[in-house]
């Protein structure tokens, strides 16, 4: 079965995947997006202890150290891969996520923000989701006012997809969130 042709089995196959192999580091478009480390925790509190964070993601605010210990215990689990995005393999500048299902997610530190960091993060992520996970179709979740999010999405040649708009609640806020694909270009020749 070729994976274009069932995104449930790709999924099943990326859980494993991301189990067994994880990147370490992914390299390219002049970024180093590594695993997040113990020593990283107070640049990630500065980085995501902000408010359009706050409003955008489901992180706590205050996102405090704890929080910051909590979610490098997160980025450990089997399902799902976070790492930080970084110039040099080094400082942090913001996250990029990937689940087991597909959804990938991405946050820049406010200082950091406007030269494209988010954009290149997103494309190295897709490219290893599609390619080394196997994931046929990934999926960002986006409110529809998030204006530098979309452009995000865009940029990295995410469309707008056909299924309904999801509703969470995120810190006592109802989040409309429109599901944006991308999809593994099928093979030419194979109908
Ligand atoms: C969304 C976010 C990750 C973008 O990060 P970034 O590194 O600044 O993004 P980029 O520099 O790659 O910008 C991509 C595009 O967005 C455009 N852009 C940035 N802010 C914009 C805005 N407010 N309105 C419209 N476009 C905007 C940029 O100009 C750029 O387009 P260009 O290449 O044509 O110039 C960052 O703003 C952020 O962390 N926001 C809070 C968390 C969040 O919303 N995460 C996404 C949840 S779905």
């Amino acid at each position: 079965m070729e994976l274009w042709q069932a995104s449930a089995v790709g999924s099943d196959r990326a859980a494993v995947n991301l189990l067994s192999h994880r990147p370490g580091c992914l390299a390219g478009r002049g970024l180093t997006l590594r695993e997040w480390e113990q020593g990283d925790l107070p640049a990630m509190v500065d980085l995501f202890d902000e408010s359009d964070i706050a409003r955008r993601t489901p992180l706590p605010s205050p996102f405090t150290l704890a929080d910051a210990q909590d979610r490098l215990a997160r980025a450990g689990q089997p399902d799902r891969l976070l790492l930080a995005v970084t110039a040099d393999g080094r400082r942090p500048l913001g996250e990029v996520l990937l689940t087991a299902t597909g959804e990938l997610g991405y946050m820049i530190g406010k200082p950091h923000r406007g030269l494209g960091l988010a954009t290149r993060a997103l494309v190295l992520l897709r490219d290893y989701a599609h390619g080394a996970v196997g994931l046929a179709v990934l999926r960002l979740k986006i409110e529809p006012d998030n204006d530098s999010s979309i452009a995000v999405a865009q940029r990295a040649g995410f469309q707008l997809g056909r299924a309904a708009a999801e509703v969470v609640e995120h810190k006592g806020r109802r989040c409309v969130l429109d599901v944006w694909e991308h999809i593994l270009p099928r093979p030419s020749g194979v109908d």
